[in-house]
């Protein structure tokens, strides 16, 4: 049994335990797992080296944990139950021991294709059982899986299935988003022409709708199970083997491939889903995220699924049919912890109090959000009229490159604040530091989130390129983790996070770098450069402002180029990443040496027109008025 905290007392005194004495605190909870061989030391380290190994010399399979470890007591527990984005469409629900049938046979199906432990697998699916069963197939033969969220572009795609090396992609003929069907095949069948790493494609039917096939490359999924065994023994993984590769955006325009590995990310992922959620045995706990995010993996599959809960997932979008899907959801399947995303909270709560008529939400214990901050007004809508002033807030901070919850309260225990994601979880060493790198002690403090020591569940590097994982974490502050966030330790010790200091916005809880933004946008012939900044946006917490340097329009004028840069970020990253304001400008504040000054148009993007602070580096501080004249012209001229 994976140790459960149940007082403000027992996670006081364990906290301590477990920063003074962190590989005896995480030995003790590894300790709750299956292992073939156990370590021979906890942990070796060296930020210095952007180096940590956890459970050294540890032989385990994770999917023994999943389902050995579980088939005694939860054989006829349902682990996954599924929610069709059509209410009117049949949900899903799969045993433990029916999902490890599954599992099995899918991993015999990869095996039949020739895939071996080590090797690449792409994943590029709709929020179906299917995408869980392959993931874990994928782990049951030690193939690391790289799934692709199913709303990027065929260029994303490729470019992320080339840096991977995947030789195998896995995807369906379409998908249901509300009342829009994507096309996927498509979608990936032009990324395949773009990488020659891929040599073969299993497709999953699930809208029904024709697809070309190419013969010798693509299978039907449904063919391939039919006639393989429901036997796959597990491979034999190294702790520190690579369980997958999550791209993630940077601030430079190339995404990140970040490794997470077998041993540590296991028991990470599971003890914080536990405790972070108190979950209890016969719950059902609902994420909301989807599975092509870091949220997905760890708490809608691994987390819980090591955990022996029932993990429900949704295929479709909180506003269709109506506004009301997520109550329908937690009523009609009587959701014990719900965990979503503030995007969703603010959007849901504009839509107006209506559609939670006749919602018995009784059911819920626990609530949960992630992704990017919560602002009052949201945590006391949700607090209120989804928990009616009685279920717990958990308000997580972690990150793709974390693996799992970092900063946050445990659920019934920690005492919580609107907007604060309040305290670190056990092992977890926050330290603040200030632009010259110095720390900031005690409370009331404000500045830059590091993390002092290592934890299971981190990324081990960025897939082929170890460097730049040093230089990306663990240069700024020598002998710390950066996360590339602000943060402020109140009077009472709290932390609340400010948000991303890099050029990283934070979309709707998406994660984009600027500068792949700004590439798509560059990539129109008529644009001559770009700078995209995020502004405060009330629905999707950031939106994404494009300043367009674009001395000549073609037929169409202005409305014309600004559509057509729409679709270049459409195209090359995905229609989430579209700006939600374009300006054409003439020219942006740049420095002597040619640097543009963000900070000047990050301020005008929020409507700032005064206060630039010092601009005596600038080249054309001229421009600066210029940009905001502009500006409120184009916005007299939309208000008209
Ligand atoms: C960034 C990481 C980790 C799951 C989803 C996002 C922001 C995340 C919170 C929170 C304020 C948050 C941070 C972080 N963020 N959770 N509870 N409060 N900000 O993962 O795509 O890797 O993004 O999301 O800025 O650095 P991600």
């Amino acid at each position: 049994m994976i140790p459960k905290i149940s007082t403000l007392g027992g996670y006081i005194f364990e906290y301590q335990k477990s920063v003074s004495n962190p590989t005896g605190f995480w030995n003790n909870i590894a300790e709750s797992f299956y292992w073939r061989k156990k370590w021979s030391s906890v942990l070796e380290w060296d930020f210095l080296r952007g180096d940590a190994q956890w459970f050294k010399g540890a032989k385990l399979n994770l999917t023994e944990n999943i389902f050995e470890r579980h088939m005694f007591f939860r054989a006829n527990q349902p682990a996954l139950v599924w929610e069709p984005n059509d209410p009117d469409e049949a949900h899903r629900s799969l045993t433990y021991e029916e999902l490890f049938d599954e599992v099995n046979k899918f991993a015999n199906v990869l095996k039949s294709l020739g895939v071996l432990k080590g090797d690449r697998v792409a994943i590029y699916l709709p929020m179906v059982p299917e995408l869980v069963i392959a993931m874990l197939a994928c782990a049951r033969i030690g193939a690391i899986h790289s799934i692709i969220f199913a709303g990027f572009s065929a260029q994303s795609l490729s470019e992320r299935m080339i840096d991977a090396g995947a030789t195998i992609l896995i995807t369906s003929d379409g998908g249901y988003r509300g009342n829009k069907t994507i096309p996927i095949k498509a979608i990936a069948d032009e990324a395949m022409e773009n990488c020659q790493c891929v040599k073969t494609a299993i497709i999953l039917k699930r809208t029904g709708e024709e697809v070309a096939m190419q013969p010798g490359r693509d299978f039907w999924w449904s063919d391939l199970i039919a006639d393989v065994g429901i036997h796959c023994p597990a491979t034999e993984m190294d702790a520190e083997d690579p369980l997958f590769i999550l791209y993630t955006s940077g601030s430079t325009g190339k995404p990140k491939g970040l490794v997470h590995t077998t041993g540590g990310y296991m028991v990470y992922s599971a003890y914080t889903f536990k405790n972070v959620f108190q979950y209890g045995d016969g719950d059902i706990y609902f994420c909301s995220a989807d599975i092509g995010w870091i949220t997905g993996h760890t708490y809608l599959v691994y987390g819980p699924l090591l955990a022996g809960a029932t993990s429900l997932m949704f295929e479709g979008i909180p506003t269709w049919p109506d506004a009301g899907r997520f109550w329908d959801i937690i009523d009609k399947h009587q959701v014990n912890q719900f965990y979503t995303a503030p995007t969703a909270i603010r959007s849901l709560m504009a839509l107006g109090m209506e559609w939670l008529n006749n919602k018995d939400l009784s059911s819920l214990k626990v609530l949960g959000t992630v992704g990017e901050p919560i602002n009052e007004a949201a945590w006391h809508w949700y607090h209120d009229h989804i928990g009616k002033n009685r279920c717990p807030i958990v308000d997580t901070w972690w990150q793709t490159e974390t693996g799992g919850i970092m900063i946050s309260p445990m659920a019934g225990i920690t005492p919580t604040k609107p907007s604060y994601a309040t305290m670190p979880l056990m092992g977890i060493q926050p330290k603040i530091v200030n632009h010259e790198g110095k720390e900031l002690m005690g409370n009331s403090v404000e500045g830059n989130l590091c993390i002092a020591f290592p934890w299971p569940g981190m990324a081990r590097t960025i897939w082929k390129d170890h460097d730049r994982f040093i230089k990306t974490y663990f240069t700024a502050y020598p002998g710390l983790y950066f996360t590339g966030d602000g943060v402020k330790r109140d009077e009472d010790g709290y932390y609340r996070i400010l948000g991303r200091v890099d050029d990283v916005i934070n979309v709707s809880g998406h994660r984009l770098g600027t500068a792949e933004i700004e590439n798509a946008i560059n990539e129109h012939p008529l644009v001559d450069e770009s700078a995209v900044v995020g502004y405060p946006h009330a629905i999707k917490g950031q939106g994404i402002y494009a300043f367009v340097v674009c001395p000549q329009f073609s037929t169409g004028g202005e409305e014309g180029i600004k559509t057509s840069i729409q679709l270049a970020v459409t195209n090359m990253i995905g229609p989430f990443a579209k700006p939600d304001k374009i300006q054409i400008v003439n020219g942006l504040p740049k420095t002597r040496s040619g640097k543009i000054m963000r900070r000047i148009l990050m301020k005008i993007a929020a409507g700032q027109i005064d206060n630039f602070g010092d601009i005596t580096t600038l080249l054309n501080p001229e421009i600066i008025q210029t940009i905001i004249a502009d500006k409120n012209d184009s916005e007299s001229k939309a208000s008209n």
